[in-house]
Parts: structure tokens; sequence; C-alpha cells
């Protein structure tokens, strides 16, 4: 059935899903029918024009300014379930075991939903999965970096009360990436840590600026993990410092190509991660728009890698170790 068995069994986690980036063209134009919303004339009209959109990004920049519309059609806490559920099934069929799905609550703030109806539905999704698919799931709350700080830290606020009940598990920070470095959100990560020790803190970086960006994330956020980090390569006292560190990358390979990071899955520093031990995983990132689920990342690295069944458990095990999950549910996937 699987022409890729062994990768389709290889016990796998995933660490870079936003669940907004879940919503198909299909879904997309269904909920707009359902919740009666009018999408702007520029944006493209039916499933077909969408697909042919997405094969033509230019930069994460014109991705995100589709994205940003697409969410618009999200509106009562059932399209957030409907949305996450969705993701939840198809990520099982790919084999996955557990999954930290980020979210974006200003992308829906912003349009008048509360968190509340956010989070009620995409927590509502994950029970079912877990009771369901019997997959284990975390929350975590992106900050928009385009948008100013105070409403980040507003945002923060409004969310106390889902850190202390255990809804939402770590913090990041995603969108429009150059114009906005991680100095700016330092006020906004030490709130959160200060506030709740044991959530997990992660931040996009180096997926199109400068490893500065990664290091200032280290340094100034305290941040654990960093999404992307592909530019890491470009500096061998980085390399060896998320290595010694085991700072995990959540590196995205079909999203990197859809967002012209690279030109091809093979001009991703994979070689170089595995020679300096730099741990990473393989995600999808948005996978409704970047043409595949996280089977389909893990396929697209072996075909231009071809990587030893010994170099798979090695990075599947990275993957199992830099979950955010107790020891007892990491022995349980591996
Ligand atoms: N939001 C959704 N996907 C993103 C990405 N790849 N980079 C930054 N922000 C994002
Ligand atoms: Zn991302």
């Amino acid at each position: 059935e699987h022409k890729h068995k062994f990768l389709h069994e290889l016990p796998k986690c995933e660490h870079h899903v936003h669940v907004e980036g879940t919503l198909s063209p299909e879904l997309l134009f269904s909920l707009a029918k359902r919740n009666n919303i009018t999408l702007p004339d520029h944006f493209p009209g039916s499933v077909e024009l969408c697909n042919e959109r997405y094969d033509n990004f230019a930069d994460l920049q014109d991705f995100l300014d589709h994205y940003y519309i697409g969410m618009s059609v999200l509106i009562n806490e059932q399209d957030f379930e409907d949305l996450a559920y969705e993701y939840f099934k198809k990520a099982k069929s790919d084999g996955l075991h557990h999954t930290e799905v980020f979210f974006d609550p200003q992308g829906h703030v912003e349009r008048g939903i509360s968190i509340e109806t956010v989070v009620n539905g995409l927590n509502k999704a994950c029970k079912k999965a877990e009771e369901e698919l019997k997959i284990s799931t975390k929350l975590i709350m992106c900050l928009l970096r385009h948008l100013p700080v105070p409403n980040c830290i507003e945002t923060i606020k409004s969310a106390h009360k889902y850190y202390n009940d255990g809804t939402i598990h770590g913090l990041g920070l995603d969108s429009s990436e150059k114009p906005f470095p991680p100095e700016l959100f330092e006020s906004c990560y030490k709130l959160v840590k200060e506030n709740h020790p044991n959530a997990l803190l992660t931040a996009h970086a180096g997926e199109e600026a400068d490893p500065i960006f990664i290091t200032n994330s280290l340094d100034l956020l305290n941040v654990t993990r960093i999404d992307h980090g592909v530019q890491s390569h470009r500096d061998d006292e980085l390399l060896k410092r998320l290595a010694d560190n085991k700072i995990m990358l959540s590196v995205c390979p079909l999203s990197n190509v859809k967002l012209q990071v690279v030109n091809d899955v093979k001009e991703l520093p994979i070689r170089k991660f595995l020679e300096f031990n730099v741990p990473f995983s393989i995600n999808s990132d948005d996978p409704a728009y970047f043409g595949g689920y996280i089977l389909d990342n893990y396929i697209a690295i072996e075909d231009r890698f071809q990587l030893t069944g010994e170099e798979w458990v090695k990075i599947a095990k990275n993957g199992v170790y830099g979950s955010f999950i107790d020891d007892k549910r990491k022995e349980e996937i591996y």
C-alpha cells in the first residue's frame, strides 16, 4: 500500500504546524459559505485557482498576505474544532504519534473573534484526537511579530488562564520575519517565563533572515527550540551551540521550497546538520498551502538525501526526545 512503508511506520512527531495553515481550499470555501463570508475580489475564487496561487508564492510575505485572508472564514468554535480535527485525522493516517500545534490568536482577535472561541474549539479537537485517534497533542500560541508589542502583551495576558489550566503549553513567534527581529519581543517572552516557568518557549528564526536572528532568539528570548533555523548552516559556531545545547530545529522542507527559501529540497543543509549532530525534526508548517503533510515532507527528504535506516532512526528519536512530553509518553512512542 505505502511506497514508503519504512517512513510511514517510523514513529513521527510534528513540532511545526500552524493550524490555520491546515485550512484546505475545500474547507475554506465551505466555511465561507457556512459563515456568509465574502472573500475580497483579488482572492482566488475557486479550489483550482487557490491551488494555482499556492504554486506561485514569491516569498514568506506573499504567502502570509493570502494566509491572513484565508483564516477570515473561521468564525465559530465549531470551525476551529473541525479545522484541527481534520488535520489530526490526516496526520494520524501519515503515522504521526504526537503533534505540537501552533495557532495565531491575534489573527482572530483582530477580526473580532474572541480567544475563548479559538481556544475552546481547538481544545475540543485535541481532546477528541487523544481519545479517538490515540495521538498526543499540545497547543502552542504564537505571537504575530508584525503587530505592536503592546498588542502581543495584551494577548499573553488574555491567555494566562489557559497556561494555568494546561490548555496552552507554549509560546512561539511567527509571521513576517526580516523586519521584526527577536529583540523586539524580549518583554513578551519574559512575561510568559515569569508567570509560567514550565511553558515551552520557541520562535521562528532563520527561515529567511540571517543566523543572528537564531542567536538572538536563544540569548534574548531564552527559547529552547528554533522553528525553521535552516539559515544556521552559515555559522559553524552556532551549529556547535545548537548541538551542545540540544536545541532542536523544526525544519519544514516543502515550505522552504514553496516560499523560495531554497530552489529544491536537495539544497537544505540536512547533511551538515547530521554531521554537526544538530537535532532536527521534519514538519509540514502549512500543509494545505505547501503541497504536503508530514509524511510527504519525510518522503521529500528521503528522495533527495537517501538517508540510511540508522540516520532515520536517529532523526525519529531526536524528534521524540525533543517533544514537549513526559518520559513515559516518550517511551510509549519509541
Ligand atoms: N505563519 C505561518 N507559516 C509561517 C511561516 N512559515 N513563517 C512565519 N510565519 C508563519
Ligand atoms: Zn511556521
